[in-house]
């Protein structure tokens, strides 16, 4: 994994809008689209803002946005992932509706609702390479217990080998949750963890000394693809070139 750790959020947002522009070109020359999966959580809400603001520099009519997770509440939920890249993102780019892929949140509940994003990303991608989609980009943030997506230590999903997307029931404080799996987000051509503040530096430098079964995040390694580390200078405070 590769480590880059910046002055202040500001430097670290300029850097992944300069990597977001060059693989969405790449992508689009390509395969006449670029794919991304975006977290929840408090990390990317500057980042979302930061892309809004830089929006002119996108293909937005040949980009689509996808999960990685999502809490099963209503899009409206302040708790909603959905809700919060509607809100710093989404709203102020002039996207395709249809280029906007949210996690369906099902009456019939969050195992229904899971299935029913895991048909969504099988159609999106089909055909797709080595039978999971391959998404061009990944952002992800790090729980302090190292969960990633909504992949957390000690899920049984942690063990998924075929499926796409995954419930993963938590109960009413956490929410229960839909997120992608690993096979998914090791799939992917560029993963980019992203890590803000003091109380990410231990496991900012806990993830970076290997695989750890107990510690999810570190179990993302994709198998053709990039990875990367960004922290701006209090995550990464306690991270040694020895790391
Ligand atoms: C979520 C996120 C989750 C998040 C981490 C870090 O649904 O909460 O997808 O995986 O990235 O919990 O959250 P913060 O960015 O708020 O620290």
């Amino acid at each position: 994994m590769q480590v880059i750790i910046f002055p202040c959020m500001e430097k670290l947002t300029d850097y992944v809008i300069e990597k977001w522009l060059v693989l969405s070109e790449k992508a689009i020359e390509k395969n006449g689209r670029f794919v991304v999966a975006l977290s929840g959580g408090k990390t990317p809400e500057k980042l979302h803002m930061a892309l809004a603001q830089k929006k002119d520099l996108f293909d937005w009519g040949r980009t689509h946005i996808f999960l990685a997770d999502e809490r099963f509440v209503p899009h409206a939920d302040p708790d909603s992932n959905y809700r919060m890249i509607r809100e710093t993102l989404l709203d102020h780019l002039g996207i395709p509706k249809e280029n906007v892929h949210s996690v369906p949140i099902l009456e019939s509940g969050v195992k229904a609702s899971a299935k029913k994003y895991e048909e969504s990303l099988v159609e999106f991608f089909s055909p797709s390479i080595n039978n999971f989609p391959a998404f061009d980009l990944i952002i992800l943030g790090i729980g302090t217990d190292g969960h990633a997506a909504s992949l957390f230590p000690g899920s049984p999903v942690l063990n998924e080998k075929n499926r796409i997307a995954c419930d993963v029931v938590l109960g009413k404080k956490m929410h229960d949750r839909i997120t992608l799996t690993l096979p998914v987000i090791n799939n992917a051509k560029n993963v980019i963890f992203i890590a803000i503040g003091e109380n990410k530096a231990g496991i900012a430098k806990e993830i970076l000394k290997g695989r750890n079964p107990k510690l999810p995040a570190s179990l993302v390694e994709p198998e053709n693809g990039e990875l990367l580390l960004l922290a701006d200078r209090d995550a990464g405070s306690l991270i040694t070139t020895a790391c």
